[in-house]
């Protein structure tokens, strides 16, 4: 390049630069931010990726999957949400009545869902009791599973760990042909309230308690 075209090329003083950097930052920190601040927990703020079996429940049904884990956790109660992130999410988007006196928890393989911090477990089925050493035995009021496969083999494992976090109640979400097995591995009962996805699945799809719950018969 000739010196007469680098004459040409338009300059900013110091002082225009940094006027322009102040003005860069505040519209960074202002509305921006707070948009996405909320719309972290939005579902779908992590894209569904159909390689680790990612069907996200409809707003409607991560809600009421909310709203019932609110319920029956009880005040200050702890919830842990295991492979079942939208729900988890739903808890924490604000929109839910008394979510915000309660603590959840989401066990998820997709370690994208580690933007959600401390919140975030790492978890891989096939290492059903490999946890980290700060979350102890029977420490959750209320445990949701939806298990990635509808396999013998994964439902087993997830249940060992379903049991290992739970004092007592569990809400399972996964396809009615694993009713038998549901049963016999946690005692639950199948609900007539029956869980929608963003996208339609080609499996009947249901939920399960073993504790008297108003979704055994809505
Ligand atoms: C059928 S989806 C359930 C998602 C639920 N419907 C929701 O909207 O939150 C299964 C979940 O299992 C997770 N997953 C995939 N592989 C896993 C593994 N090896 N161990 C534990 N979870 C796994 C996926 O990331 C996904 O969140």
């Amino acid at each position: 390049m000739s010196e007469s075209d680098d004459d040409d090329i338009p300059t900013l003083s110091a002082h225009t630069l940094a006027a322009l950097q102040e003005f860069y930052n505040e519209t960074r920190t202002s509305p921006d931010t707070a948009q996405a601040s909320s719309d972290q927990f939005a579902v779908g703020a992590v894209e569904e990726d159909w390689r680790m079996s990612q069907f996200w429940y409809s707003d409607e049904t991560a809600v009421q999957l909310a709203e019932e884990l609110v319920r029956e956790a009880g005040e200050s109660g702890r919830i842990a949400c295991i492979s079942a992130p939208s729900v988890y999410q739903k808890l924490k988007q604000g929109v839910v009545e008394g979510s915000g006196r309660v603590t959840s928890v989401v066990f998820e393989y997709d370690r994208r869902f580690s933007i959600y911090g401390d919140d975030f477990v790492y978890y891989d089925y096939n290492d059903p009791c490999c946890l980290p050493a700060n979350v102890s035995p029977q420490s959750f009021d209320i445990v949701l599973a939806d298990p990635p496969y509808l396999s013998e083999e994964c439902l087993s494992k997830v249940a060992q760990t379903i049991k290992y976090l739970s004092k007592g109640k569990m809400l399972l979400c996964t396809g009615a042909i694993m009713e038998k097995l549901a049963t016999e591995l946690l005692d639950v009962k199948m609900c007539s309230f029956l869980p929608k996805h963003n996208r339609n699945l080609s499996n009947e799809f249901r939920c399960f308690v073993n504790y008297t719950s108003h979704l055994l018969s809505c």
